[in-house]
């Protein structure tokens, strides 16, 4: 089976059902990946509508480019990060949008690839960019960045409680020899952590790596101001989904959301986050974490212009 028959879009028909894009509407997905939702979409809003699609992974965008060869008309891909969408859009001459989605985190793409360093299931470089063209790699943090800092990312970003232990076990372990590849890294954190260790079904180093992974991608300093963008370009009556996979990004999304309902600007179509139903959560595991919420912006809102 190759890599991208594994990724399976989240909560497809979920995501499809709300944001409901019409025929003829323009179409921004700000996290490409595959392109498994942007062609469930650009077969709704069919031959006149207009789809643009951003991911910072080059990688995915190769692929998506050929998954979505037939609508190769009505589609433009721009490699770029989410946080410079409003660039992006002013770029292609695009004022207003109709749906916009954002479909978080990493793919299986990304995940699955050892040479990516996303994962402690398989040795690889310590790397876990998205856009590899980045400055920053993991390798580069945990080498690199005082053990406070280390251990307040570990602790915040990973919701790991003996994040000062992992840090200072690092910091130990790199003054021998710098830490390069994930195995490494794995065998670091399971000896800092106490014997007997155990938290549910998840694997020791779970919490560090995530810690990592949105550190290297900066992927919470940039999506609540990424949400208010976003927003300022959905058109009056235009949807906006977004798909988080942790506490965390939730947290963020919720916020933005409340905020713009209270200032009377959109309506939560979704009051508390609609989560996998039983059959895509079995088949998925990537879906188990998924929480989709989606609001409307209301037409005439005054702030239109
Ligand atoms: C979960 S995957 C999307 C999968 C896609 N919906 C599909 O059906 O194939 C997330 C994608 O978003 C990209 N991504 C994550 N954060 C991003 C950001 N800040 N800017 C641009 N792309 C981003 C990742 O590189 C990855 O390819």
């Amino acid at each position: 089976m190759t890599t991208e028959a594994l990724h399976i879009p989240v909560m497809l028909a979920e995501v499809g059902d709300l944001l409901d894009p019409a025929p003829g509407a323009v179409v921004l997905d700000c996290t490409l990946g595959l392109g498994g939702h942007t062609a469930m979409m650009a077969a709704r809003i069919g031959p006149s509508g207009r789809i643009i699609g951003i991911d910072q992974d080059i990688n995915a965008i190769d692929k998506a480019r050929g998954r979505l060869a037939g609508f190769a008309g009505q589609l433009d891909i721009v490699k770029s990060n989410f946080s410079s969408l409003a660039v992006v859009l002013d770029g292609l001459g695009v004022e207003k949008v109709n749906t916009i989605l954002f479909d978080l985190g990493v793919s299986s793409l990304q995940l699955d690839d050892a040479g990516r360093g996303f994962s402690f299931r398989m040795d690889g470089p310590l790397d876990m960019r998205m856009d590899r063209a980045a400055a920053t790699s993991a390798e580069d943090l945990v080498n690199e960045w005082p053990e406070e800092k280390l251990a307040d990312i570990i602790f915040k970003y990973g919701e790991e409680r003996f994040s000062r232990r992992i840090a200072r076990v690092i910091v130990m372990a790199r003054a021998s020899e710098r830490i390069t590849t994930t195995a490494r890294l794995a065998d670091i954190v399971l000896r800092a952590l106490p014997r007997g260790y155990q938290r549910n079904r998840l694997h020791p180093a779970t919490r560090t790596f995530q810690a990592l992974r949105i550190a290297v991608n900066r992927e919470l300093e940039i999506l609540g101001e990424a949400l208010v963008t976003a927003f300022e370009r959905l058109a009056p009556g235009g949807r906006m989904a977004v798909i988080a996979f942790h506490s965390l990004e939730d947290r963020i999304v919720k916020g933005a959301f409340k905020a713009l309902a209270r200032e009377g600007r959109a309506v939560l179509l979704t009051k508390k986050p609609l989560r996998p139903g039983d059959v895509e959560d079995a088949d998925n595991p990537r879906a188990r974490s998924a929480r989709l919420r989606v609001i409307e912006r209301i037409e005439g809102d005054g702030t239109f212009s």
